[in-house]
């Protein structure tokens, strides 16, 4: 032990009253230190390997072997003490530090160049919240699902078995995960009927916002992370005029009383029969123009009513429950209401674009 100096002759490791007289003395460094690297030193200072508390420990071995054990907990006790105070001063000190940083890093943006900023929800967030406000009015609930999906959720329980020609209309991402191609990116939100229907609380009023994925090159009309909204009522006795009358109400809610809804016979594997709604353009009410390629109506999203075998899939009794599903896109929905020439715009994050909304 050449570091440690033993009082020549001791006979006896220090005293009840040495000890106290350690700790006060380690407290107070340790209170004082005023930044990280002084309580470090503190600390060394106070139980490191030249410490007089070290020098205590190396002591225990001239007790009497009946003492030492006694000699050994109080010096353990009070390691433990003054560690305890050492973890709280560093905390407040870590905690100083990261405030002191906070506020150098703090930056006024109340003033900017062109004036004062003031952010304000994205286009299509405001038109989710829109909707959810027009649904919830008619007593739906707002649900959610998760974005990645297995197969059996975003295809095969919705009547989409492996080989059926409505999966190679959908370029799908995969999650390199399990089987390779079974866990992907959900390309539509109906899979959140299946989880809905699995719930098992049963009639269900729902409308489902939230992002879907799929394969596509960005250009003008497509992106390949967009917006959908689900809607999902099951119930005894839906009829599909329930569901027109629904498609009409909130088409009126979003562009307003004077645009018209029709259904158009479709095919969707998850809805029987399936309909295409679509909505009189806005930009020449019926008359047909470019935009709706002179047809005076602009297809919104498909919708029908909830086919038995999307019932059964998710063990809801298809013989007492009826419903209708529709599901259309955000974004569309948002260029079409404004008249916005590209969905790109919506995620370049031009102000001058965004500013307008
Ligand atoms: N999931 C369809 C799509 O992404 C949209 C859709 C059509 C949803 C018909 C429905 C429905 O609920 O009944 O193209």
């Amino acid at each position: 032990m050449p570091d440690i100096e033993l009082t020549e002759g001791a006979t006896r490791p220090d005293t009840a009253a040495d000890l106290a007289e350690i700790e006060t003395e380690a407290r107070a460094r340790i209170g004082a230190a005023a930044s990280l690297s002084e309580l470090e030193e503190a600390e060394r200072e106070a139980i490191g390997k030249r410490s007089r508390f070290s020098a205590s420990y190396q002591q225990i071995g001239r007790l009497e072997p009946s003492e030492r054990k006694e000699a050994g907990r109080h010096l353990h006790e009070l390691r433990t003490r003054l560690e305890a105070a050492a973890g709280a001063k560093r905390s407040t000190l870590t905690a100083a530090a990261r405030a002191e940083r906070l506020a150098a890093d703090r930056m006024d943006l109340t003033e900017a160049p062109g004036g004062p900023l003031a952010g304000h929800l994205h286009l299509v967030t405001q038109i989710r919240e829109e909707l959810e406000d027009v649904f919830v009015g008619m007593g739906y609930e707002i649900a959610e699902g998760p974005e990645v999906e297995s197969d059996w959720y975003n295809f095969q329980a919705l009547n989409v078995p492996l080989d059926h020609p409505a999966r190679s209309s959908v370029d799908t991402f995969f999650v390199e995960a399990g089987e390779p191609e079974t866990i992907l990116l959900r390309t539509h939100t109906s899979p959140v009927q299946i989880h809905l229907l699995e719930r098992g609380q049963l009639p269900i009023y729902a409308v489902v916002p939230g992002r879907v994925y799929r394969r596509d090159t960005p250009d003008a009309t497509h992106l390949p992370v967009f917006h959908q909204i689900e809607g999902l009522v099951v119930d005894h006795g839906v009829s599909f005029g329930d569901l027109a009358g629904t498609i009409d109400t909130f088409v009126h809610a979003i562009f307003g009383a004077e645009v018209r809804t029709r259904l158009r016979p479709g095919y969707f594997p998850f809805t029987e029969p399936s309909a295409e709604f679509e909505i009189s353009c806005m930009i020449c009410h019926g008359a047909g123009c470019r935009t709706c390629a002179q047809t005076g109506w602009i297809e919104l999203g498909g919708c029908g009513m909830v086919n038995p075998a999307v019932f059964e899939a998710a063990g809801v009794d298809a013989e007492e429950w009826t419903g209708f599903a529709f599901g259309f896109g955000i974004d569309r929905l948002a260029i079409m209401r404004h008249g916005i020439a590209d969905l790109r715009l919506f995620i370049e994050n031009d102000v001058r674009f965004l500013q307008q909304f």
